[in-house]
């Protein structure tokens, strides 16, 4: 049995590739992200948030499965690392990239309810 996605992120290689050069060994499998994908998919008009971006690899799944009227927040302490994420997918207007500690990010959070939260 081959359960690997098929389908994956067209930025994703290349957000990998950049993690490589920084060291960075902590983003998310493809299984992983193709289950966020399914379920980023299953809300439609939602606002996601990503508690730790990393690379952007896990917001890359979740950009592939979301639809185009939901929404993903992405918080990351490390700027260098959510440079990486910002610079293959900044370009998409259904996410934002905060630089922040994501406890105080979450205790002044005043957006509407959050559909889901990818805590990793
Ligand atoms: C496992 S990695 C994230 C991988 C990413 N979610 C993915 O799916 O590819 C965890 C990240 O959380 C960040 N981080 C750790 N503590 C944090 C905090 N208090 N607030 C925001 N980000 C934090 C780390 O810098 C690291 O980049």
């Amino acid at each position: 049995m081959d359960d690997r996605p098929y389908f994956r992120p067209a930025a994703l290689d290349h957000l990998l590739a950049d993690a490589a050069g920084l060291g960075f060994t902590m983003s998310c499998e493809d299984r992983t992200g193709s289950l966020l994908a399914t379920l980023a998919a299953s809300k439609p008009g939602g606002h996601m948030v990503e508690l730790g971006t990393g690379v952007g690899a896990g917001a890359s799944w979740l950009l592939h499965g979301m639809r185009a009227d939901a929404h993903l927040t992405s918080v990351e302490t490390d700027l260098a690392y959510q440079a990486v994420a910002a610079d293959h997918l900044g370009h998409d207007t259904r996410v934002s990239f905060v630089t922040a500690d994501a406890e105080a990010w979450l205790d002044s959070y005043a957006g509407p309810p959050l559909a889901l939260a990818y805590v990793d």
